[in-house]
């Protein structure tokens, strides 16, 4: 069998297939459906310091091949997140990774310290750009603020942090290496593509505060090319995630650099996405008669300028 072990700087996965962030409630809701002890990592809803009610309804739209959403950030702070639903997550049998997200700097800090004391936490991911919450929190727009986060957050823990990118700046590649300067372990690429949509009975916009995150297979191509350019920019390890449905989605994100995926709107509309994706990449290893994920992460680059076996010395490099 193909060793399908990912590896994400310090922090090993045993395959590459996770939720991303939001997507995925695992467990009574939906007995059956998929065993989340079968991914590589599981991903909650990104928690913060204090509850939040999130956005008044509608919060989701569907578009041509995609999905509006305007979620709002809806938390149960971090104290019922850690009495009821971290006990659960702990049972599950495979990485936790909790995602984080502050209005303040000292709010990413706190909950990197409170997480860090905790068993059974894997990873921290920084939800950097909630693009529809309305005062903003927005750290990824700003490298300088990017940098201030990471660092904080660097500070209070040994954990593994990865910085989840927004898509919605002007060089994604620079927050990238400002997050890998700044001692993130990983980045995730991509959080939501801001769109809007306009109710044309009502004349007015469909969602409360205007605009909301486009995500789901209209946003892959935009996606795929923020990992490939993520790839040639820099040498962090990338979480690949953006309209991927099907194993053939995953696979392009693999091939152009990414080192493990993360799958968001298909769990909706499919909820077996993730483990066809973990089955189509462990086929697709064993017909193509590569040994290892390492031998595909990055392969795609090879033939432009990508240096012959760059991919497999970086991924040597990383899972050392
Ligand atoms: C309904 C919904 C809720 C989401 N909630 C979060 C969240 O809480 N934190 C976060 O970092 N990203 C959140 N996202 C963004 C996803 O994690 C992912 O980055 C994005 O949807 C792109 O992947 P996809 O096209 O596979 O959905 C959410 C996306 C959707 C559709």
């Amino acid at each position: 069998m193909a060793d399908l072990t990912a590896c994400l700087g310090r922090l090993r996965l045993k395959n590459p297939v996770m939720p991303a962030s939001g997507t995925f409630c695992c467990f009574e809701d939906n007995p059956g459906a998929i065993d989340p002890g079968s991914l590589g990592a599981v991903v909650t809803k990104t928690v913060t310091l204090v509850p939040r009610p999130g956005n008044p309804p509608p919060r989701l739209l569907e578009t041509a091949c995609g999905l509006l959403n305007t979620v709002g950030l809806p938390s149960p702070g971090i104290g019922a997140f850690l009495s009821e639903e971290l006990p659960r997550l702990r049972m599950i049998g495979t990485a936790l990774i909790v995602s984080i997200a502050g209005e303040r700097m000292r709010e990413y800090a706190e909950l990197a310290v409170r997480l860090g004391q905790e068993r059974g936490v894997a990873a921290l991911e920084l939800n950097l750009s909630c693009p529809n919450v309305e005062k903003g929190l927005n750290f990824s727009s700003d490298a300088r603020m990017l940098a201030q986060v990471v660092t904080a957050v660097r500070r209070e823990t040994t954990l593994p942090v990865i910085a989840k990118l927004s898509p919605n700046v002007a060089s994604i590649v620079e927050m990238a290496r400002t997050a890998a300067d700044a001692g993130a372990d990983a980045v995730s690429a991509v959080n939501t593509f801001q769109g809007m949509a306009v109710d044309v009975l009502k004349r007015r916009p469909v969602f409360h505060n205007i605009h909301g995150g486009l995500s789901g297979p209209a946003i892959k191509p935009l996606a795929l090319k923020a990992v490939w350019d993520i790839y040639r920019g820099t040498s962090i390890p990338i979480i690949g995630m953006g309209g991927i449905s099907t194993p053939d989605d995953a696979l392009e994100f693999l091939l152009a650099g990414a080192s493990a995926v993360a799958i968001g709107t298909a769990n909706f509309f499919n909820p077996l996405t993730m483990a066809q994706v973990i089955e189509g990449i462990q086929d697709y290893l064993e017909e193509g008669g590569f040994a290892s994920l390492g031998d595909i992460t990055g392969l795609a680059h090879d033939d432009f300028g990508g240096g012959g076996d760059t991919h497999r010395v970086r991924h040597e490099d990383k899972c050392r």
